[in-house]
């Protein structure tokens, strides 16, 4: 059975004095919760201070992002060393924000899913189509370009380091889910997909989250699908009560 996986995407929110508020809160209601894997994904400006507050908890500490080089003269970035030393387990690469308004592409995500990997952090790798992309009946296409290109090269153990993301673009911030249904159908595709990349033991031990406007109310329809093993949530996971209610819905039974 795989262990349902839920990370908050604070995205460009949250000073550092909220981030601590926020994540103080959802320490406590989140206390007694196992079963489910946690992880919040603040802001780089806030991840020093937030690492202090979940230390020796159930909460773990993502970043939004990281650099494929350790240091050097590369203006404005991050890099995996700078963020395993902040006490960072995880790190969201290529969310469609990125490929849509930063220029990443198939190829900068694999070069940070690698630098991720080769410093011992967790990727959380996002893959999915636009609107445009869906109604062209091209879902499956744009899929398996994410995949392909996002990770080419990875061997078998590289990969089941990784957790994945589902996003429908159309669904992000729109308070538009995809239905359970459809989610579980790309889900499995992506399954599939990875049993041929890789092999079968990658596909059936892979975790892959749905992110898209989860919300306390729907999540219970999503996790209860087989091949969905969490969510990537963003608007619901800016209040401790929401994100909470989300964590305590997810443990997959
Ligand atoms: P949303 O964002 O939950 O606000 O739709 C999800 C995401 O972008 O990861």
């Amino acid at each position: 059975m795989r262990k349902a996986i839920i990370a908050g995407n604070w995205k460009l929110n949250k000073t550092s004095r909220e981030a601590m508020t926020l994540v103080e809160e959802l320490k406590r209601e989140v206390l007694d919760v196992e079963g489910v894997d946690i992880v919040v994904c603040p802001p780089f400006t806030a991840l020093g201070d937030v690492s202090e507050v979940v230390l020796d908890t159930n909460i773990a500490l993502g970043a939004q992002n990281v650099y494929w080089q350790d240091s050097g003269a590369f203006t404005g970035e991050v890099s995996a060393p700078m963020l395993k030393d902040l006490g960072v387990r995880y790190v969201i690469v290529g969310h469609s924000e990125r490929r849509q308004y930063f220029g990443e592409t198939n190829e900068t995500v694999n070069k940070r899913l690698r630098a991720a990997l080769s410093h011992g952090l967790t990727p959380i790798v996002c893959v999915g189509e636009n609107l445009a992309e869906r109604e062209a009946n091209r879902t499956f296409d744009v899929i398996k370009d994410h995949c392909g290109g996002s990770l080419a090269n990875l061997t078998t153990d590289e990969m089941k380091k990784i957790v994945l993301a589902y996003e429908p673009v159309w669904a992000i911030g729109t308070g538009k889910t995809a239905t359970p249904e459809q989610a579980q159908e790309v889900h499995t595709y992506i399954r599939q997909l990875l049993g041929k990349l890789f092999d079968s033991e990658v596909a059936q031990s892979i975790r892959i989250q749905y992110g898209g406007s989860v919300t306390p109310e729907n999540i219970v329809a999503l996790i209860a699908k087989s091949d969905i093993d969490g969510a990537l949530v963003g608007g619901a996971s800016l209040k401790a009560p929401s994100f909470a209610a989300i964590v305590k819905s997810a443990r997959k039974n």
